[in-house]
């Protein structure tokens, strides 16, 4: 699919958990590529507003519910050319504190949506997974794609499911499946996320309060979510044949940072934020993670650094962006979910 006159020929490419954090930022470079999209969200986190916008568009369609529902699913999936996968219970203190409900989005619901796509004419399946799932590295090493996974959480446990599931059974598809490993985001989003490091440190920072840290010198990626939705993009648009059945760690070499490092680079913008360092917090992830076979294979280099988001989050909160944070405090993290839904 290169030109805008194939892609119009094709059913809607499908963001499953479109509305979320990464998928608000997907969908609009989607649309303003000229593709059409569905997207799939159950709102957990009472985000409607952050694609509401997008209603008027004749090539946006939205629809609410479960990923996990078979009649819901089968009625999403008419007339799709491509399934993205964001939906899922997303990341380590959510999926802990609520931990049958993660297994059932994060692992059973992709590998039952996976054996209903084997029946349908399917193009590409995307998977998003994370680089969580390397863990804690016993060296220093960065992780490449090859690497032994070591994920410490449930939430990453579920993805390494998920990742196997789709690798042992890749050749029976007859759709593309793709892996993308992403990196920690960063970045704004019409639905923002404070309850990911670069954000959460700032807004610390920003509002005055002191920051508590803890194990500052472990390390992780990052990557920026208009870079994500990129290599999104680019899964989207490469040969099948060249990518059937990968998987890619998307992020870049120059954007692996311990704890102390990220603080650092907020100080240099709020150079009297108060911060705290403490050792034994509950996260044993420390992992560097290598982005060359993504930049050699695919050509894919992020634009974004972290100190374009810092600056960006500063400027917000000076001028009272997020002033209404503790009122829609479930809106703006994935702090706890609305469990009647
Ligand atoms: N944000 C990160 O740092 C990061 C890093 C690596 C990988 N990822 C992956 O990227 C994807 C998106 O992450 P995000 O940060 O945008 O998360 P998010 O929590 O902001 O968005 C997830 C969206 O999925 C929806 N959803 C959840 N369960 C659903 C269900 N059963 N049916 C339909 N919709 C459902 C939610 O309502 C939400 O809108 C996830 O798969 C995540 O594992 C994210």
């Amino acid at each position: 699919m290169n030109t805008t006159e194939e892609r119009d020929k094709t059913g809607k490419i499908i963001v499953i958990g479109g509305a979320g954090y990464i998928g608000s930022v997907l969908v609009r470079k989607l649309l303003m590529q000229n593709y059409k999209v569905k997207v799939l969200d159950y709102l957990l986190y009472d985000n409607f507003s952050s694609i509401a916008a997008l209603s008027e568009n004749p090539d946006f369609t939205f629809i609410q519910g479960d990923f996990t529902d078979d009649g819901t699913i089968k009625t999403a999936l008419d007339n799709t050319s491509s399934v993205i996968l964001l939906a899922a219970l997303v990341g380590d203190p959510i999926s802990k504190k609520y931990p049958e409900i993660a297994v059932k989005i994060n692992e059973y619901g992709p590998i039952k949506l996976i054996n209903h796509i084997k029946n349908l004419k399917i193009d590409k399946f995307i998977f998003l997974s994370t680089c969580s799932n390397y863990g804690l590295r016993t060296d220093d090493t960065p992780a490449d794609e090859n690497s032994g996974l070591n994920p410490q959480s449930i939430y990453a446990k579920n993805k390494v499911a998920v990742e196997n599931f789709i690798l042992a059974n890749k050749d029976e598809f007859n759709f593309c499946p793709v892996i993308l490993r992403c990196a920690t985001a960063y970045g704004i989003s019409e639905r923002m996320r404070f309850d990911l490091t670069i954000s959460e440190f700032t807004r610390e920072l920003a509002l005055g309060n002191e920051l508590l840290v803890y194990d500052e010198n472990t390390w992780r990626p990052y990557c920026h979510i208009s870079d994500i939705s990129d290599a999104i993009i680019k899964a989207l648009e490469t040969p099948g044949d060249k990518i059937r059945g990968k998987v890619y760690n998307v992020g870049s070499n120059e954007e692996n940072y311990t704890k102390k490092m990220i603080v650092d680079k907020i100080l240099k913008f709020i150079p009297d934020g108060k911060v705290k360092y403490r050792e034994g917090g509950f996260d044993p992830r420390n992992y560097r993670v290598s982005f060359g076979k993504i930049l050699k294979e695919l050509d894919f280099k992020p634009k974004f650094r972290i100190e374009n988001s810092i600056v960006d989050l500063i400027t917000a909160f000076k001028n009272g962006r997020y002033r209404d944070f503790e009122m829609r405090k479930n809106f703006y993290g994935n702090y706890e979910l609305i469990i009647d839904k």
